[in-house]
């Protein structure tokens, strides 16, 4: 992914769409979240994030469907990058590298000079996209997830 021409790129055969999230968009990030992630997080938990002045938070859209989101806050310069998920059908395509992407311009526009997430050390379908994109391992914390329990990456870039 990455470089013109990469599988992943060729693989890119309908237009998305990005926009800030709403309020109203919740429930459909949500229905991705439940098919993304072993623990989503429910619509109010959701609804700080797109309703402070501090969140950045990105919808891709093809065609109706919202197809993924980022989640995350920008403070003093850092950007944290809370959530970020693209429908299973829909992956491995090249669109969580765009969606990344964008939300990166985004934080870069605000003023942040860099990038801050966690990740599960096992995920290896995120930690390969981070780390093609430029992020770079600061260091572990043990046991940061639960259900099930495992140690979180720290994992940061310049923008
Ligand atoms: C992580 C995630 C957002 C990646 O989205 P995506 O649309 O598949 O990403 P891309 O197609 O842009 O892939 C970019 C690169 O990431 C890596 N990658 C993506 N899926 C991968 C997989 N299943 N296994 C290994 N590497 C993978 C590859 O390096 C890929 O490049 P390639 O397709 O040229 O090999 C997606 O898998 C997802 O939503 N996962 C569930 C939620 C999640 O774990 N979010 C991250 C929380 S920190």
């Amino acid at each position: 992914m990455g470089s013109a021409g990469s599988p992943a790129q060729q693989g890119l055969t309908a237009a998305g769409r990005f926009a800030a999230l709403q309020v109203a968009d919740l429930e459909a990030v949500v229905t991705v979240e439940r098919r993304s992630f072993a623990n989503p997080w429910s619509v109010e938990e959701l609804g700080w994030a797109v309703q402070e002045k501090s969140g950045l938070c990105m919808g891709l859209w093809v065609e109706e469907e919202l197809i993924g989101y980022g989640i995350g806050q920008t403070e003093e310069g850092l950007f944290h990058l809370a959530s970020l998920a693209i429908a299973p059908a829909w992956c491995q395509q090249g669109w969580g590298g765009r969606l990344l992407q964008e939300l990166l311009s985004q934080a870069r526009r605000r003023g942040c000079k860099g990038c801050r997430l966690e990740v599960r050390m096992g995920n290896r379908a995120a930690l390969s996209l981070y780390r093609y994109w430029a992020f770079r391992e600061e260091g572990r914390l043990a046991k940061f997830y639960t259900r099930p329990v495992e140690d979180g990456l720290v994992m940061y870039r310049e923008l």
